[in-house]
């Protein structure tokens, strides 16, 4: 058994990155100052799309996406139950409703014969999510959407750097939106950002996250201009100076980081591969997840306990497993408020019971990995009753 726990997540901060901090908190610009269209321009690039607008965390940048949107009273937004609650929260904030729809048995992501299932004249977006890094189904739901008109928003908080039928995610859907959390792929302690190709909805966002005003302090300060105006009602979302000095200088090494975290999964996935008891995620041919996370599925029919007993087994051997996601109108607030009761989302609730994440970020060690595979194994077996 490991001496010290391991977290399920965690980052890496190199000298290169803390200088870069330091260095913008020795200049004038704490808040928007250059570093943030540096980093914007150098985030869109990488992921390859038009627009970049950093904002003050995954949240916040769900928000700005779903204003972009126009989602406004009375109107629905359709998304995946099982995810994290800002998923749809972010359609709450607008005073529009959240509707969910099932997802597939295999990649936990939205189902789209679900998602056409649940369109009216109200629906004005779809907002996918891309499961642990595995990108939803883009091409159909993208289908959907042109077919009914709506707006499709990829929630891509798992899969900065994943790739869907050969593009990464951030340039395929009308917006995606990332975040810099700390268990992500590149942090900035908080922060998100969302790309897009529509440079109308840029704009919008850009205003938004800056109190709805048409300019930014350093614009004005730089043209000896004081004349603003507030053309929308927005919010203080932004990120600040040094936040993207950070972003941009952990953009350096995302590709090693994304690398890292896939060889960390196929040492995962060829372990755990026709071991009984358990279910590896599932993967697609067509893509290549980022793997912010990876969800293991147990078996209560096959093993003398359920995924409690195997959680309590694990976090007993030090590893610091975790579950993801609680499908969110089981939540207090989403049951009071819809009424949901519980059955309405067979697949997600089911997989709810059995997910379990094992630990997975791009400073793992190889010793780290394997005291990960043989815990798993050495708790599956004392469980397994075949
Ligand atoms: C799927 C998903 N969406 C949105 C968020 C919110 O991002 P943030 O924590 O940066 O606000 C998270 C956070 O982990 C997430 O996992």
């Amino acid at each position: 058994m490991r001496e010290t726990l391991l977290p399920y997540g965690h980052q890496t901060l190199d000298d290169a990155d803390i200088q870069a901090v330091v260095d913008v908190l020795k200049s004038d610009w704490l808040t928007t100052g250059p570093k943030v269209g540096e980093f914007e321009e150098a985030f869109a690039a990488w992921v390859g799309a038009k627009h970049a607008v950093s904002f003050s965390s995954g949240t916040a940048a769900l928000h700005g996406a779903a204003f972009a949107a126009g989602l406004d009273a009375g109107d629905e937004a359709i998304t995946t139950p099982l995810t994290f609650c800002a998923t749809a929260n972010c359609v709450l904030y607008q005073g529009a409703t959240p509707l969910f729809a099932d997802v597939c048995e295999d990649t936990l992501n939205l189902d789209p014969q679900q998602v056409l299932r649940k369109v009216s004249s109200r629906t004005k977006a779809i907002i996918a999510v891309d499961y642990a890094g595995h990108p939803a189904a883009l091409d159909e739901l993208r289908q959907i959407a042109e077919a009914k008109n709506l707006l499709l928003i990829e929630d891509a908080c798992h899969a900065l750097g994943a790739e869907y039928r050969g593009k990464r995610a951030g340039g395929i859907a009308d917006m995606t939106v990332f975040s810099f959390h700390p268990v992500k792929h590149l942090t900035t302690g908080e922060g998100g950002m969302v790309t897009t190709n529509h440079a109308r909805a840029a704009e919008t966002m850009r205003r938004f996250r800056n109190h709805g005003i048409s300019s930014e302090a350093r614009q004005r300060q730089e043209s000896g201009q004081w004349f603003y105006e507030m053309v929308l009602l927005g919010f203080n979302y932004r990120l600040t100076d040094f936040a993207c000095a950070l972003g941009r200088s952990q953009l350096e090494k995302l590709d090693a980081n994304l690398s890292r975290r896939r060889q960390i999964a196929a040492r995962y996935s060829s372990a755990f591969k026709g071991q009984g008891g358990l279910t590896p995620p599932g993967v697609h041919g067509d893509v290549n997840p980022a793997w912010h996370l990876y969800p293991i599925r147990v078996d209560a029919g096959k093993l003398r306990g359920g995924r409690p007993q195997i959680f309590r087994a694990l976090r007993a051997e030090n590893i610091g497993v975790n579950v993801h996601y609680i499908p969110i109108h089981q939540h207090p607030y989403y049951r009071d408020r819809f009424g949901y009761r519980g059955g309405e989302f067979p697949i997600a609730e089911r997989a709810y019971e059995q997910l379990i994440s094992l630990p997975i970020f791009h400073g793992m060690s190889d010793r780290d990995v394997d005291d990960v595979i043989r815990a798993v194994e050495k708790v599956i077996a004392h469980y397994y009753e075949g």
